[in-house]
């Protein structure tokens, strides 16, 4: 691939040392092993013979999730200047997944106003076919809680305010269902455990037996959202591997897991606060292999670059070298940055746009990445005998067939497994998409998908 030439090229200026070198290459044979499957497409006249043919394969979508942070206030207020429409554009075009910056959150939730934002930037959401992640259930943080729950801590009735978060998970958790595919049940246990540690006393933070009983009650109100722990400081640690908050994470989820609890994936934040806290490729691969070992899905879920030391080229470089060590972990689902212009971002400084909409370093390094390098767009490949055998990205496509006079589009999902497409010209053609392991068993079924194609026809 592409990095890889890179990585060469810099390798022989002396730039880039072996070992740099090694870990980019492994990275892209990872990416092509693990985000790409086969995709075979057969074309064939009415009698089953090979036809000369000539196809386009475009992806629509990525089967990975590529996220943003989005403001329901600005989404339902921003009004119809530039910003707010432009801001609703972007959203509408870059992403496939979304995350409320704060419209899920416990007091907004309780805000009748704010609610009902959140609740129309979601239908707005959904109608455009992202999947939503729900941030976040319970965050301990002081500012983070409604009044009384402070108040209920402040007073030493620990029982209302346990009560209290029993409440909102099945109110939230309930309200959602169907509509989130997943939710940070607890966010950042490490720094803030105010509620567990008062009804624990004496208790590590890491084994709290509420922490279990708020994913259970979690997966009570929504039966089918994947359930997620959120932390920062996992990824962006400054490099180390093994840090008091990495340990106290994954003791957190192993006494999770140990109690049976439905836990199903890790939110790692992902905020690079300084340049100081970037973690290299290798590093990144160390850490997230340890949290895989914990059998959930793990995802970066608020990635952005703020604060000193950065310049507009090391936070590209840096996107670039972190997003490629993320897409290539087998483990990892999904990459969602913390929105995504400036203008809309709670330090003034996301990935992607400055604050007057031109596209930073960073945000071309993303688009190339997102929507070049790992999307398989092929135009013209000609086929003397009708076959065609690809590796692809994972996701959704659509598939020109030009034959003879025939041209027809047709659209196929490629998932892990690969996909296998026969197509019947030239008379009106018909497909049928069936999985790769069956098109390998030959010819017989090659002619019962021809005969079932014909009689979906
Ligand atoms: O809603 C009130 C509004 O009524 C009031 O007029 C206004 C006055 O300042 O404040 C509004 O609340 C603000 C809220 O965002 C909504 O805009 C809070 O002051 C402000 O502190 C809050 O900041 C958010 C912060 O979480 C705390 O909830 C940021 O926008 C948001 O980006 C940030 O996101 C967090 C993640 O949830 C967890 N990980 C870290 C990340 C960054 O801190």
């Amino acid at each position: 691939m592409r990095r890889a030439a890179i990585g060469g090229v810099l390798m022989s200026l002396g730039l880039l040392s072996v070992a740099q070198a090694d870990w980019i290459d492994d990275a892209n044979a990872r990416i092509e092993q693990h985000r790409k499957a086969p995709l075979t497409v057969t074309v064939v006249d009415a009698a089953g013979n090979a036809v000369p043919a000539t196809i386009n394969v475009r992806q629509t979508a990525s089967a990975f999730r590529w996220g943003s942070a989005v403001n329901s206030n600005f989404y339902m207020t921003g009004g119809t200047g530039t910003n707010a429409t432009q801001y609703r554009a972007k959203i509408a075009q870059l992403f496939n997944q979304a995350t409320l910056e704060n419209g899920h959150k416990w007091r907004q939730w309780e805000m009748t106003g704010d609610r009902n934002r959140s609740i129309a930037t979601i239908d707005a959401l959904l109608a455009q076919g992202k999947t939503i992640r729900g941030h976040t259930m319970v965050w301990q943080r002081p500012e983070n809680l409604p009044d009384d729950v402070n108040v209920a801590l402040s007073a030493g009735n620990v029982t209302a305010a346990v009560d209290r978060t029993m409440n909102h998970i099945a109110a939230i958790g309930s309200a959602n269902a169907g509509r989130v595919s997943e939710w940070d049940v607890v966010n950042e246990q490490w720094a803030h455990n105010g509620i567990t540690s008062a009804a624990h006393p004496g208790v590590p933070i890491e084994q709290a037996p509420l922490l279990a009983q708020w994913f259970n009650a979690a997966r009570v109100a929504d039966p089918s959202a994947t359930l997620y722990i959120n932390d920062y400081g996992i990824l962006a640690s400054n490099n180390s591997t093994n840090t008091s908050h990495q340990q106290s994470l994954f003791d957190t989820v192993s006494y999770l897991k140990s109690q049976n609890a439905p836990i199903g994936g890790i939110g790692l934040q992902s905020h690079f606060g300084s340049a100081n806290a970037r973690t290299s490729g290798p590093n990144l691969i160390t850490i997230l292999d340890r949290f895989a070992s914990l059998g959930v899905e793990l995802q970066v879920t608020e990635f952005d670059m703020y604060g000193s030391g950065w310049t507009p080229q090391s936070q590209a470089d840096y996107i670039r070298e972190f997003m490629t060590a993320v897409f290539s972990h087998p483990a990892v689902v999904g990459f969602n940055i913390w929105g995504f212009w400036d203008g809309q971002h709670f330090a003034g400084s996301a990935p992607l746009f400055d604050a007057n909409w031109n596209l930073k370093p960073s945000g071309a390094a993303w688009m190339d990445l997102v929507f070049e390098q790992w999307r398989t767009n092929i135009y013209g490949l000609h086929g003397s005998d009708g076959a065609f055998d690809l590796r692809a990205f994972l996701g959704e496509y659509e598939i020109d067939i030009i034959a003879g006079d025939v041209t027809r589009t047709i659209p196929l999902s490629l998932g892990v497994n690969g996909t296998g497409m026969t197509v019947v010209v030239p008379e009106p053609a018909a497909t049928i998409a069936l999985p790769i392991g069956a098109l390998l068993l030959g010819r017989r079924f090659r002619t019962s998908a021809v005969s079932r194609s014909r009689q979906i026809r």
